[in-house]
């Protein structure tokens, strides 16, 4: 009998209404397969745990997401809270599950499901069975480099500092998660950077090429500059398979990724750490890559495509659950090939409906697989 603890973080916005959707998934499948218990806890983070604590993530919350198997995130961050200090914006608890959970690789998989083919911003052509995998480093670079400041200057000006720091350890640790992934994949890798301009680039180039030759050479390796690479995932993303960058280039590439799948709506995410020595364990934070969405919030309209996705990758990657996984991919697949749209990805012709429908269509489909 497995027991796997979760913690779930639905955090501000639409991250709230999201997570109803998943936790009618975590339901279905305790109750459906005698030999799997999720032991569920809750917390607050973002703007929710400011409002009830002061600060984006309490200490309590934070013993909860390390004693976790994995911590299922929804989305933090809102207009509400844009002028409380800086150390205490809602993002700052999703920064700190990340760096004190030590969650350095984190997989964004942009995957163009078929009935999306024409909702993409991009033409069908370049789209149409689209599978790419961005693997962005996600604990050092520009987030969390010192010094991080603003300094007063002697005239009244101000001057802004953040540091972009690499260590080659975590360049070496997030390359070879990339590398194992291609291996599964299609046996290709791109490394973005800009080696032309800055220093961690000069870095990250030496360091990638160094670990591929090392530990896994067959790999088809292609370093690109970060700019180049953000052009050629418009011009031909297919040519692409799994993408390793830096936490800031990463972050954007990957919202830029998400519009050949047709939305921001449906990019999940998993943010992994190293697995433990002698269990094998790794801490494990899955988050839609999206944000709050203040502009649709609490109002029903929210795709909860991503966050559900989300927690299948959290099945696959910390409960070796792959087959329930790949069946709530297929139904996720199936309710979009039945023509049902949340506003996001609607198109014409297509049944419109809000996030409850939506997860519940999902749900039914899976129960339909599975029981
Ligand atoms: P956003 O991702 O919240 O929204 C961008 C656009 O995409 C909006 O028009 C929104 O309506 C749409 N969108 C996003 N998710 C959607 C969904 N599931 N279904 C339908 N439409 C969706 O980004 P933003 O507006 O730049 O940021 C809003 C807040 O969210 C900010 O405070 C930001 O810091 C925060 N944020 C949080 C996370 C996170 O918690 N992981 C990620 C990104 C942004
Ligand atoms: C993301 C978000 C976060 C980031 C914010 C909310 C801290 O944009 O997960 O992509 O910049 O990493
Ligand atoms: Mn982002």
């Amino acid at each position: 009998m497995a027991t796997h603890k979760l913690l779930l973080l639905p955090g501000d916005g639409i991250g709230t209404e999201i997570m109803a959707e998943v936790e009618k998934i975590i339901d279905f499948l305790g109750s459906q397969d005698s030999s799997v218990t999720f032991e569920v806890e809750r917390d607050l983070v973002g703007g929710a745990a400011y409002d009830a604590h002061g600060e984006a993530i309490t200490d309590a919350a934070m013993a909860k997401a390390d004693a976790a198997d994995a911590v299922i995130f929804g989305a933090v961050g809102g207009q509400k809270w844009d002028d409380v200090p800086y150390e205490h914006r809602p993002e700052a608890g999703l920064l700190r599950l990340r760096k004190d959970l030590d969650l350095f690789a984190n997989l964004r998989p942009a995957i163009c499901y078929p009935a999306l083919a024409d909702a993409s911003s991009l033409k069908r052509s370049l789209v149409e069975g689209l599978d790419i995998l961005i693997v962005r480093e996600l604990t050092g670079g520009t987030y969390f480099g010192e010094p991080k400041e603003i300094v007063d200057l002697a005239d009244g000006e101000q001057r802004g500092v953040d540091t972009t720091v690499y260590t080659t350890r975590e360049i070496d640790r997030v390359v070879r998660v990339a590398l194992d992934l291609a291996k599964v994949r299609t046996n290709k890798l791109h490394m973005a950077a800009k080696w032309n301009v800055m220093k961690t680039g000069v870095l990250w180039q030496k360091v990638t090429t160094a670990t591929h030759k090392a530990y896994a050479p067959d790999v088809e390796l292609n370093l690109i500059l970060a700019d180049n690479c953000a052009m050629q995932l418009i011009r031909n993303p297919r040519q692409f398979d799994v993408i390793v960058t830096d936490n800031l280039f990463g972050d954007i590439l990957s919202d830029e990724a998400a519009m050949m799948t047709g939305s921001l709506g449906m990019l999940p995410s998993a943010s992994l750490g190293a697995p433990d020595g002698s269990t094998g364990r790794r801490k494990a934070l899955y988050e839609p890559v999206h944000g709050s969405a203040p502009d649709i919030s609490g109002q029903g309209l929210a795709n909860p495509i991503a966050m559900i996705a989300s927690f299948a990758m959290a099945l696959r990657y910390s409960f070796g659950m792959g087959q329930q996984a790949d069946a709530i991919e297929q139904a996720i697949a199936k309710v979009l090939d039945s023509g049902l749209r949340t506003a996001d990805i609607m198109q014409d012709g297509k049944t419109k409906v809000g996030t409850e429908q939506m997860g519940t269509a999902i749900l039914q489909e899976l129960q339909a697989t599975l029981s």
